[in-house]
């Protein structure tokens, strides 16, 4: 593992997680890896870190952060745990899973990374660079992914370089990560939901749980989105999107899934591959790097070949969605 500082001249001695450590504890923006995409880290108890927090990525303020704690017993600190809860605890922490649950009386989050909600969303991490500056720090992490809002998320710390620089205190690079899709978010309500698909497969939560996840009532929250995958154009790249292609137009750069045997291939202004043997996990890792790739090849409009909407290729697709969706 690669640990590098790129944006900051440390004391002597002093680790990158500590110097990553400090840099929360006085009220900067750190950018960190976590095993789905790189976070913009900031303390979760100071509103003025969350503010700057904010405004380095545009975030509309209405759209609430994810909270990361380094175990589930700060995590029950922060919010009240029903069984459905800590099952999924249990069976997915450390790793990409966020719950959605009841604040606690003594949380210590700050009201607006929650967006005046009085629920709050919550993860455990399992990136080792991740942990260790949770450790270091002590506290809560609000931690939304290190883009300019609405931009393709990171996955490398050159991608949160290209997005932010200038606007943020520290780059922790800790290589490109593993999953390369967000977390999985999961309202635990009465009827558990699936609010975002994400790193874990809807399949595998409802084996824990026994019983199928309810889709989001997108009347539920009063016209506000539940969670950013919710807003219709988000993960964008520049260029125009065409989904679930069968031909290529002249000029097109195609982003390929498997065996690139449609016609027009060879008019192609790019072709990356999300993964060439099919596999889908392989693909999610890709997808935003190649997103990003894809833009800087100067096409006007990618093709993207069918995705099978089973295990990640859930959140692969919804994800694909959004980036198609009409800006603004
Ligand atoms: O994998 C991830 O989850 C990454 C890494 C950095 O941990 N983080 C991430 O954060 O994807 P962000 O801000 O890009 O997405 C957070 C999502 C947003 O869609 C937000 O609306 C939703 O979580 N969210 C936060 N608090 C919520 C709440 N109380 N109720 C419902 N949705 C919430
Ligand atoms: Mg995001």
């Amino acid at each position: 593992m690669t640990v590098d500082l790129t944006t900051q001249i440390r004391p002597a001695g002093e680790t990158a997680t500590a110097a990553a450590a400090r840099t929360l504890r006085d009220g900067g923006l750190v950018a960190f890896p976590t095993e789905t995409v790189y976070g913009l880290g900031a303390d979760a108890a100071n509103a003025e870190a969350i503010t700057r927090l904010y405004q380095a990525k545009g975030r509309p303020a209405f759209n609430p952060l994810i909270v990361h704690v380094g175990d589930l017993a700060a995590a029950k600190r922060t919010a009240r745990f029903n069984a459905t809860a800590l099952a999924l605890a249990d069976a997915f922490w450390p790793g990409p899973l966020t719950l959605v649950l009841p604040k606690g009386t003594r949380c210590p989050v700050a009201d607006l990374a929650t967006a005046g909600l009085d629920t709050v969303a919550l993860r455990v991490p399992a990136h080792p660079v991740a942990r260790a500056i949770l450790r270091d720090f002590g506290g809560a992490v609000v931690a939304p992914s290190a883009n300019l809002s609405g931009h393709v998320s990171p996955t490398t710390a050159a991608h949160v370089q290209s997005d932010l620089a200038g606007r943020i205190d520290l780059i922790v690079d800790g290589g490109p990560v593993e999953v390369g899709i967000e977390s999985t978010i999961i309202g635990c309500f009465d009827r558990p939901a699936l609010l975002r698909p994400g790193g874990i497969p809807r399949a595998d939560i409802e084996r824990v749980l026994g019983h199928t996840l309810a889709s989001p009532d997108p009347g539920a929250a009063a016209g506000r989105p539940l969670a950013s995958g919710m807003l219709d154009s988000h993960y964008a790249p520049r260029a125009r999107m065409r989904l679930n292609v069968a031909n290529l137009t002249r000029g097109e750069a195609l982003l390929a899934f498997g065996r690139t045997d449609l016609s027009g291939v060879d008019t192609a202004a790019a072709v990356i591959n999300l993964s060439e043997c099919g596999d889908l996990k392989e693909a999610a890792a890709n997808l935003f790097g190649c997103l990003r790739a894809l833009d800087t090849s100067g096409a006007r409009t990618i093709a993207v070949m069918p995705v099978p909407d089973e295990g990640l290729g859930e959140a692969i697709n919804d994800r694909l969605r959004r980036a198609a969706a009409p800006k603004g």
